[in-house]
């Protein structure tokens, strides 16, 4: 059972706004377009302000982002340095490729942070929220491939999911074994 299992110190989760984290880089749950949206996306976009926008644009006119895929940019007005956006499928009931595509997308996050040297991130809940993806499976996606890259991924130091509400922050808890 994934909650038994013993906790890393290298992966924690709070409940927090993720636009606030001064940390390499902070994960938004973008859409394909990268243009901007509600949820986390948009608060990532307000507190980034207009810069982070004109560099999405230019990403999107280079073809934007696939479901499962992710790009960086910069963090302008954010205490984080970086944006890595990446885009989680809309949950469809299960049988269209969500859960691979969900793990894709923490993947290629933990690529794209190793190969920049990054140590520190931070992951919102990527799919849980507009895309409707179950939260307790969404979570189960997320710890498991947190922990798989961490193995793979030396240099990354510290991964925070920052979760927005309460039953959300205990899931996490309990499959990283804090309770
Ligand atoms: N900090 C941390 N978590 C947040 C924040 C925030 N500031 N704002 C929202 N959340 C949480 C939500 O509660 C949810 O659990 O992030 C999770 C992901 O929800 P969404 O932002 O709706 O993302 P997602 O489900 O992946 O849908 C992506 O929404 O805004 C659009 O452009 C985005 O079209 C894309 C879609």
């Amino acid at each position: 059972m994934a909650g038994a299992e013993r906790s890393d110190p290298r992966i924690r989760a709070m409940q927090a706004d993720i636009t606030t984290l001064a940390v390499d880089a902070i994960v938004n749950a973008a859409n394909s377009s990268l243009l901007g949206g509600g949820g986390v996306d948009g608060a990532i976009h307000r507190a980034a302000g207009p810069g982070l926008l004109e560099e999405c644009r230019k990403l999107r006119s280079l073809g934007g982002c696939k479901t499962g895929d992710a790009k960086l940019t910069g963090g302008y007005n954010l205490p984080a340095a970086h944006v890595i956006h990446t885009v989680g499928p809309v949950w469809q009931g299960g049988g269209k490729g969500e859960a691979e595509l969900l793990a894709s997308c923490y993947r290629r996050c933990f690529e794209i942070a190793d190969a920049q040297g990054f140590t520190t991130l931070a992951f919102p809940a990527i799919s849980t929220g507009v895309y409707g993806y179950p939260w307790e499976p969404a979570a189960e996606i997320a710890v498991a491939e947190t922990r798989a890259a961490l193995e793979r991924h030396a240099g990354i130091a510290c991964v925070t999911f920052t979760l927005f509400g309460e039953d959300m922050l205990i899931i996490y808890r309990r499959l990283l074994g804090e309770i």
